[in-house]
């Protein structure tokens, strides 16, 4: 299987869009934009995220123990190209999202919280999940990362950022 086309055929999955977060060495934060969130079990309350396995999120989520999951709305394409961006992998955290806002979207600096694992969650996400690692398995260059979660909010009633063919599109309620 060529992995250029297949890569190019798996982007036909349209999905949401989430920033796995969680603590450096050290403490500090990090994070990465992801799209391989999963609602695994409710009992016990279990997810997952794939992560490649030689990222800076999937070393520091297995060193830590903990990671949250926060699920971005429709206009949070700013932070979920911020935290996908090798550039920002320094502070993804604390740099200014847009220089204004309109009344009821996202705020001009996102406000991050700290969840019960100490792990960041986004004040304005539309939902988050706060984990601890329950198991994580190899799979190819990623690592399946499954997670307990201890913590749960839906912050924001609002549409969600949607993931498509490579292209973030607004979610729309009909
Ligand atoms: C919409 C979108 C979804 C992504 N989903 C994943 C994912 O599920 N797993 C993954 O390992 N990388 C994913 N990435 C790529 C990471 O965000 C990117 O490689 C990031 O720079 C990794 O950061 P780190 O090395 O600092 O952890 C995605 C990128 C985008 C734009």
């Amino acid at each position: 299987m060529d992995p250029t086309y297949l890569r190019t055929v798996l982007a036909q999955w349209a999905s949401g869009v989430v920033v796995v977060t969680t603590l450096r060495e050290g403490g500090g934060r990090h994070g990465m934009t992801a799209s391989s969130f999963t609602s695994v079990a409710l009992e016990p309350p279990l997810v997952s995220v794939c992560l490649a396995t030689d990222s800076t999120t999937c070393r520091s989520v297995r060193r830590s123990g903990v990671f949250a999951v926060n699920m971005l709305g429709h206009d949070h394409e700013e932070i979920g190209r911020r935290f996908a961006s090798p550039a920002d992998a320094g502070d993804r955290f604390s740099v200014p999202q847009r220089l204004s806002h309109p009344a009821g979207s996202a705020p001009a600096v996102p406000r991050w919280d700290t969840a019960t694992t100490g792990a960041p969650v986004l004040a304005d996400a539309v939902a988050w999940v706060d984990c601890v690692v329950a198991a994580c398995h190899p799979a190819g260059d990623h690592t399946i990362v499954l997670g307990l979660v201890q913590d749960a909010a839906a912050p924001r009633p609002a549409p969600p950022l949607i993931y498509h063919d490579r292209t973030y599109y607004e979610g729309i309620a009909r």
